[in-house]
């Protein structure tokens, strides 16, 4: 059978994108990442890409004059390389609906809080200040909010009063690096990305 292939879209520096791709290497997560999309021409997530032979759409937001302009660029490379999922890995920018409407039920994010805490940017941060002794990482549909969508897994790190935020942020990372891969294989199995 066909193995169903990933999008990633990501800004950073890529640690999800790599966790996806050694779970694909280590065979426990069958697809194969067939596209990079990064909307920051520095990010180390561009090299990682062009390390692991990656095909990859790199933009630059600011040459676009609107943000369906390069959505609809976007739509067109996604079809023409048959995506059957978007995996957003650090992908720091709202999706509009040029992008959402033909993709829809198809992109799946993944965010550094239990949603609904802590939606937006430095959900680490956010969580760590406010003093809560649960948080975790959540795994969503994307819909046009800010980290709105319907949940599909989530999955707990416990902060101990002795814990820094960089140590918070280690945690947080350790399970998305194991949660994202696991999810997107139980939505293949599901036959939900086709
Ligand atoms: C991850 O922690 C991800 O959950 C977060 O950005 C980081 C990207 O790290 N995403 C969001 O905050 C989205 N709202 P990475 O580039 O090392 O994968």
């Amino acid at each position: 059978m066909r193995k169903a292939k990933l999008a990633v879209f990501a800004s950073g520096t890529g640690s999800n994108y790599d966790a996806i791709i050694e779970a694909i290497n280590k065979g426990t997560l069958d697809a194969e990442v067939t596209l990079l999309v990064c909307d920051r021409p520095k990010a180390r997530v561009v090299e990682k890409a062009k390390r692991n032979g990656t095909p990859s759409f790199v933009f630059d937001p600011k040459q676009y004059a609107k943000k369906e302009m390069f959505e609809s660029k976007i739509v067109e490379i996604l079809k023409e390389a048959e995506i059957d999922l978007v995996i957003l890995a650090g992908y720091m920018r709202l999706i509009g609906k040029t992008l959402l409407q033909p993709f829809e039920g198809k992109i799946i994010n993944i965010h550094p809080s239990l949603l609904p805490s802590f939606p937006g940017l430095d959900a680490i941060g956010q969580a760590f200040n406010a003093g809560v002794k649960v948080s975790g990482v959540t795994v969503h549909y994307v819909d046009a909010g800010m980290d709105t969508g319907k949940i599909i897994a989530q999955d707990i790190v416990n902060i101990t009063d002795e814990m820094t935020r960089e140590e918070l942020q280690n945690e947080i990372q350790k399970v998305e690096h194991k949660l994202y891969p696991e999810t997107i294989q139980k939505l293949i199995s599901r036959g939900e990305s086709s």
